[in-house]
């Protein structure tokens, strides 16, 4: 296509909740819907999604790193950085779909209402990496955290945020529920904690009105 016929811009889906709310189950009947309906899309995460970013993750997620508050907010911001430059604005101004398993929503939730760190800061951080780019879409699957625990229980090793006690969670909880009502335009608020069938019939809604926005 030459510059002078520019592909429309493509949309920018992203995924969040408290650890254990489902998202894995979910992104696999967002790909398969997509697809049916011949969306061409890029699936990816954070942090993660670059070379870089997926080497930031292993650090951030091993239980046995040793990292202060700001080095953590600072690092999901550098992990994104590159994400950005590498992975999300290409495939969006090549008209493509881009869903990302967590976006910035993540670090206001985990680092700053979860750890602590002064909102103002985060936001800091947010215009200077991302330059106005927000999602089109946030889901946020909300679920109570008991129901979140009894999900993850299992025989993995639980990674540095899930290790976090239960008071933690709810505060990630919380802030996100916080984000979602301060931007209702931006965020579906899913209750996660109903059967995966019913879920998938409010993602399906929301995918077809972002499908129908032209
Ligand atoms: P997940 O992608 O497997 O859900 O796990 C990623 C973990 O990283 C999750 O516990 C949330 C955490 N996280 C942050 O603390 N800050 C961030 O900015 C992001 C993107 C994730």
């Amino acid at each position: 296509m030459s510059s002078a016929q520019q592909a429309p811009r493509g949309r920018f889906i992203t995924l969040e909740g408290i650890d254990g709310a489902g998202k894995s189950t979910h992104l696999a009947f967002i790909h398969d819907w997509l697809s049916r309906h011949d969306v061409d899309a890029v699936f990816t995460r954070e942090p993660g999604g670059t070379p870089l970013g997926e080497q930031v993750r292993a650090l951030l997620l091993a239980p046995q790193t040793q990292v202060s508050l700001d080095a953590e907010t600072l690092l999901a911001f550098a992990s994104r950085q590159q994400h950005i430059a590498d992975v999300i604005e290409p495939a969006l101004s090549q008209g493509r779909w881009l869903v990302s398993d967590r976006f910035t929503d993540s670090t206001y939730a985990f680092q700053g209402g979860g750890r602590g760190v002064p909102f103002e800061r985060i936001r800091a951080l947010e215009d200077w990496v991302q330059r106005g780019l927000q999602p089109d879409l946030t889901l946020l699957f909300d679920l109570p955290l008991e129901v979140a625990a009894g999900r993850m229980s299992g025989t993995r090793q639980l990674d540095r945020f899930e290790q976090e006690a239960a008071d933690f969670h709810q505060r990630v909880r919380e802030a996100y529920l916080k984000r979602a009502a301060a931007e209702p335009g931006r965020f579906a608020v899913l209750d996660a904690s109903r059967g995966i069938a019913d879920i998938q019939v409010d993602i399906a809604g929301h995918l077809q009105t972002l499908l129908e926005r032209g």
